[in-house]
């Protein structure tokens, strides 16, 4: 008899054990095809990609996703650390005390092993160490399973070097450094904790505002209420080695055009405002918004990534940690001319089937003629991926802005592909929640395992140094 009730018990278990088992099965295959099916999205019957589901605002705000749950929710997110992690371990140098900031977390805490001194940085520079700190202290203590101990080097120059976490890396392959302890582990931006710029604040606060400005836009037609020009505001003379001139030639190409609203900023207030600023959610308002990197990425890029309008920008130099999703059209592969003369973007679907047909040397040579520029064999390597007017999410223009004023006219000639371009834009940046706080740490956990996985410590004398914790760092922040 009691053998019996010990039997039932446990079929009774059994049973329990199950139908949590497919409870969570079912749990978890709604999750990866209900939430990220393709939704009735008004720009899912232009895309020929289907568009991206918005995870709601539950996902999109809970800091404390599962590694399951962040990869389900927001595909593609990790491919920067995937990359990296593929090149297998690394060494942990001592950077010593003029170095970037090191530090140890262990069991779920950090440690400061040491920093450069607050004197020794500029105000932006010890700005972003301490929005760093506090991003991955944020995405440590939300984590729902503990994160692995690592040692780590964070380096917030806007330029990568050596082994560390840092804000962006060359897009170019065949940039690759000597050293084969080299690693650029991409981190999120410090304005995602807060940018202390009056007309930026922070990427929540941004979105906020921007999801706003976009509201009005968002129905049938609304799209072509947006101000019908190219806009841009920054400081000229920032520019990088690749592109000396750039920002000077975008403002000499867009001077007194009636297509554009593009400005050099009058910094005031010894440099922490400007006069014609714009606040970074009013770029929005414009059909057009240009970019420009500066001496390396530039982190507005983000800011724009959120607008549905269309980014025009030169070929990138340089990748943010999300900005392998972007979907370039390359102005170079339109008909500029064929604009003028009244043609539509079919042309362009037209020209890519002749030129496989048998005309195909005569057509190529007839793309040469009306090419307006040609893109170098470096910028084939970094983006060998173009993709259609139906399919882009932004355009790269000429380098020199050559081409500028016509891919502005292409563009108002066939408002229906520009709307397409914006409205992918911000179906997946903003839509697909990659600039989400959820998204966030995700990231910022995957960045800390990632590392972990692949940093090797050992000979080189860590277990000398035990550090300050971060709680205490904080409050003095490297006086
Ligand atoms: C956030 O996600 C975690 C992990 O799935 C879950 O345990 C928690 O309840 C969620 N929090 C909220 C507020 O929904
Ligand atoms: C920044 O400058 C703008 C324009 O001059 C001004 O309206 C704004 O109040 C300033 N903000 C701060 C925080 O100084």
């Amino acid at each position: 008899m009691g053998d019996r009730r010990l039997l039932k018990a446990r079929q009774r278990r059994q049973l329990r054990h199950w139908t949590l088992f497919f409870g969570t099965c079912l749990a978890i295959f709604c999750f990866l095809f209900v939430f990220r099916s393709p939704s009735d999205g008004s720009s899912s019957k232009r895309s020929s990609s289907p568009s991206i589901a918005r995870p709601p605002p539950e996902i999109l705000e809970n800091l404390s996703l599962t590694e399951d749950q962040c990869d389900a929710a927001f595909p593609g997110l990790t491919k920067e650390i995937d990359d990296v992690v593929s090149k297998g371990p690394f060494t942990v140098k001592q950077s010593g005390d003029l170095g970037p900031l090191q530090g140890r977390i262990k069991d779920g805490q950090i440690y400061i092993l040491h920093a450069q001194r607050k004197s020794d940085l500029s105000q932006e520079m010890v700005n972003s160490r301490t929005a760093a700190l506090h991003q991955l202290h944020r995405a440590i203590t939300t984590s729902p399973t503990r994160l692995p101990d690592t040692i780590f080097t964070l380096n917030i120059q806007d330029q990568p070097f050596g082994t560390a976490w840092t804000y962006s890396r060359p897009a170019s392959p065949a940039h690759k450094s000597s050293d084969p302890n080299a690693r650029s582990f991409l981190m999120p931006h410090f304005s995602f904790w807060a940018w202390k710029l009056p007309f930026v604040g922070s990427v929540a606060r941004a979105s906020r505002a921007i999801t706003a400005i976009e509201s009005a836009f968002s129905g049938p037609g609304k799209w072509n209420q947006k101000i019908p020009k190219a806009v841009w505001r920054g400081t000229t003379w920032f520019n990088s080695i690749q592109a000396p001139r750039l920002r000077q030639q975008l403002v000499a190409a867009a001077k007194n055009k009636p297509w554009a609203d593009v400005q050099p900023l009058e910094w005031s207030g010894s440099g922490s405002n400007a006069t014609n600023a714009l606040a970074i959610e009013d770029f929005c308002r414009y059909k057009y918004v240009v970019h420009t990197e500066g001496v390396s990425y530039s982190g507005r890029f983000q800011f724009l990534q959120m607008c549905a309008s269309v980014v025009l920008t030169p070929p990138l130099h340089w990748l943010q940690h999300t900005t392998h999703l972007v979907k370039p059209l390359f102005s170079s592969s339109l008909d500029l001319q064929d604009r003028k003369r009244g043609g539509g973007a079919g042309r362009w679907d037209a020209r890519k089937k002749k030129s496989s047909s048998s005309k195909k040397k005569k057509s190529a040579q007839k793309v040469m003629a009306t090419a307006s520029w040609e893109p170098s064999s470096r910028t084939k390597d970094t983006w060998p991926v173009q993709y259609g007017p139906e399919e882009a999410n932004i355009v790269f223009v000429a380098p020199d802005w050559s081409d500028l004023e016509d891919v502005v006219a292409w563009l108002e000639a066939n408002p229906r592909v520009a709307e397409g371009i914006a409205r992918r834009q911000r179906d997946l940046f903003f839509g697909g929640g990659y600039f989400s706080p959820a998204a966030e740490g995700c990231y910022w956990r995957a960045l800390v395992r990632g590392w972990a996985q692949m940093a090797r410590t050992d000979g080189e004398d860590w277990d000398q140094k035990e550090g300050i914790t971060f709680e205490a760092f904080s409050l003095t922040n490297g006086d």
